[in-house]
Order: C-alpha cells, then sequence, then structure tokens
C-alpha cells in the first residue's frame, strides 16, 4: 500500500514529502517505520531527514490509532474554554500524550487545530461522535462508557 501510494505520485519530487505522508497517514492511520523508510527510498533522501520532518509536525503520528480514536480540539476557540486542562485530564486518564495509543489498544489520543464546530465549543470527537460543551468531570464518564462497550 505504502509503495502504490508512491508509485502513484504524479511527481515524486522533495517538496511533495509532506502531502505524501499526509497520504499515507490517511491511508494507514499512522507512520510506520516501515512508511519512513520507503518514503525516504523513493525520494532519495536519508531516512533521518524524512524521519526529523514527521516528528517536526504534530498532525503525524508514528503508533496505529487505538480501538477509540480521540481527536481534542485545541484551536483558539476550544482553548478559550479551556481545551488544555481537557487535553491534560484526558493524558492522566488515559495514561498517554497525544499521538500515542494506550498499552491495551483501546485508546489514541490526537490533538487537532480546528474540528469546524467553534461555536459549540469545546470540542472533541471518538470515531467522530461529537461532544461538545463538556465539562472536566464529564471526560472521566465519557471514557468509561467507551471501556464499558468493550
Ligand atoms: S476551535 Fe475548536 S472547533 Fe474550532
Amino acid at each position: 500500500m505504502i509503495r502504490e501510494i508512491l508509485e502513484n505520485q504524479p511527481n515524486l519530487s522533495r517538496d511533495r514529502l509532506i502531502p505524501i505522508l499526509q497520504e499515507i497517514q490517511d491511508e494507514n492511520g499512522y507512520l510506520s517505520e516501515e512508511a519512513i523508510v520507503v518514503t525516504a527510498e523513493f525520494l532519495k533522501l536519508p531516512t533521518s531527514k524524512v524521519y526529523g520532518v514527521a516528528t517536526y509536525f504534530d498532525q503525524f503520528r508514528f503508533e496505529p490509532r487505538g480501538k477509540y480514536h480521540i481527536r481534542i480540539c485545541r484551536g483558539t476557540a476550544c482553548h478559550v474554554e479551556g481545551s488544555l486542562n481537557f487535553q491534560n485530564e484526558l493524558e492522566k486518564i488515559l495514561k498517554i500524550k497525544p499521538g500515542q495509543t494506550t498499552r491495551d489498544g483501546l485508546f489514541s489520543l490526537d490533538i487537532v487545530r480546528c474540528i469546524g464546530a467553534c461555536g459549540l465549543a469545546p470540542v472533541m470527537d471518538i470515531n467522530a461522535e461529537f461532544y461538545t460543551g463538556f465539562n472536566i468531570t464529564d471526560l472521566s464518564n465519557i471514557i468509561n462508557t467507551y471501556r464499558l462497550k468493550d
């Protein structure tokens, strides 16, 4: 699949590195070590360079997503409503940082810049199910709902 994506690029130039990595991540949910190595091979770049660029941007993740993928919005409107506190609380509850997946594979956490529902801030989604206007004590209840589903 990674090779297919690379072989189907109309233009395999180095300045396409980020869109190519984005496409691979969209397809696979994350950037595996193989994805980094093969992309470097195709673009004739050192692997360290590709990895360095990918780690610079917080949109890329290097672990597979959990069964329940949480995206907490950290855009301006959500920030004003305390999204940093919500992010910290989720990290505490799940014992992971953004870009990581819990050991049991159940939850993964990512930050997004704006989900496009600013009027309903704060906003997060879990597998595309949206939660808005929550408070900090709601978070553990929401997470527990998913734990119980499993
Ligand atoms: S800033 Fe959070 S939805 Fe726009």
